[in-house]
């Protein structure tokens, strides 16, 4: 099985950027840990960050015929892309959005996900914890549909 791992703007940052609601976890430790725990179950795992909503949506494009799904925590295009909705339905890769912070307890215009209505689940609040949960339940969903 493979899957891919997008982490959207700012998450370059995790580690520095407002430890208090983000942690203190990097990107690069975030990712080794979950390609390890993946490999651990015989899933190769693709990650991929961009600041850029351009590169995201061609990540997603080369996903189409290599990845079975797809892990994205899109950071502010979540509330603001309908391109990122758009590819991810035009590659129809079953994916979960993920979320560090609990988006729902913070300001009003975070409440509001653009790709969540056509996203397998959506993990948040879990803080680093929330990338492992969101492979978990897509490695069972995989699973199943097999
Ligand atoms: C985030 C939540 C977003 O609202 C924010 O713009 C981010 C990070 C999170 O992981 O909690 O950049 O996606």
């Amino acid at each position: 099985m493979h899957l891919l791992l997008l982490n959207g703007p700012n998450l370059n940052l995790l580690g520095q950027r407002e430890p208090g609601i983000y942690g203190t976890d990097t990107l690069d430790s975030i990712e080794a840990s979950l390609t390890a725990e993946a490999l651990k179950q015989g899933v190769q795992l693709d990650c991929f960050q961009s600041n850029f909503e351009g590169a995201l949506v061609e990540r997603i494009h080369q996903a189409m015929g290599v990845s079975q799904g797809i892990l994205i925590n899109a950071g502010a295009y979540t509330h603001t892309s309908i391109a990122l909705r758009d590819a991810l339905a035009g590659v129809a890769i079953p994916y979960v959005e993920l979320h560090l912070s609990n988006t729902h307890a913070r300001e009003p215009f975070r409440h509001r996900s653009y790709l969540a209505e056509r996203a397998l689940g959506v993990v948040c609040g879990f803080g680093a914890q929330s990338y492992g949960l969101a492979l978990q339940g897509l490695i069972h969903h995989l699973h199943q549909q097999e």
